[in-house]
């Protein structure tokens, strides 16, 4: 019913060049095939027009990490959704919980940054988890439902298909540590529940939830094959072309 979606998200990896390359090994691994889903790479900003000339959504679709919270104007170093649009970027990530704890972004700025991605026609992906300690004390359901509760209810324009959520407990984030598929499927169905509860039965059936955090080839089978689980978010893995195929062939064969 759901289209997968593996994502890449290179984080500040990959300069012009080696994005070049990396995308074009995967689009030569990815060459001829008839994929059951859709594969995403999230480049660094100034990456992404090189990675665009080789990528050109057949399969390989282009996305960024980020984008400004307003619309234009005098903001030193940021980058509107505008600007993403034009360099042909069709996703783009939004609340990584490195930009949470880094940058201390807040609901409303995700709210406005999605609001902008959605009107600019562009999908979003909306990131959310929670840390080690709050897992520990059992709040890890709270702490989800509270950031999904934050920002879904005050989207103008959100649907299943231009908004993608992203569960990436904190704790598996670049640790090497994954989220067992138990404890996966049972924060994914309580998520898809509270989609339920703000945005309707048909957008939760409809709409993906990726998970991420230490995905690789050898667990992305059973980790996208799980009921609520539509695909990943992969950080370490998306950096080497045969590692994010063996993601996609993974994805490919939970839903053969
Ligand atoms: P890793 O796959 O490196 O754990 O990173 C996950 C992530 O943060 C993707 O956005």
């Amino acid at each position: 019913m759901r289209r997968y979606l593996v994502a890449g998200n290179w984080k500040m990896n990959m300069g012009p060049s080696a994005g070049r390359e990396l995308a074009a090994g995967l689009q030569e691994l990815l060459q001829g095939r008839q994929l059951r889903g859709d594969v995403l790479v999230c480049p660094p900003y100034v990456t992404i027009p090189a990675v665009g000339e080789v990528a050109k959504g057949e399969p390989v679709l282009l996305g960024a990490q980020n984008c400004s919270d307003q619309e234009k104007g005098a903001y030193t170093g940021q980058v509107s959704v505008d600007m993403l649009k034009e360099a042909g970027v069709q996703y783009v990530i939004v609340a990584h919980s490195e930009r949470r704890e880094y940058q201390k972004e807040t609901d409303d700025m995700f709210v406005a940054k999605i609001n902008r991605i959605h009107e600019a026609g562009l999908k979003a992906i909306f990131c959310f988890g929670e840390v080690l300690g709050e897992r520990k004390d059992g709040r890890a359901e709270e702490v989800v439902r509270k950031q999904l509760e934050g920002v879904l209810p005050r989207l103008e324009f959100a649907n299943a298909y231009n908004t993608v959520l992203a569960y990436e407990p904190v704790w598996a984030i670049g640790t090497g540590e994954t989220a067992s598929p138990e404890q996966a499927q049972e924060i994914h169905a309580f998520s898809r529940k509270v989609v339920v509860e703000i945005m309707g039965q048909e957008v939760a059936d409809y709409m993906r939830i990726l998970y991420g955090g230490s995905c690789k080839p050898g667990n992305a089978r059973e980790l996208i094959g799980l009921p609520d689980v539509d695909g990943g978010l992969i950080g370490g893995a998306a950096l080497k072309a045969a590692d994010f195929v063996g993601i996609i062939e993974g994805a490919e064969a939970s839903q053969a």
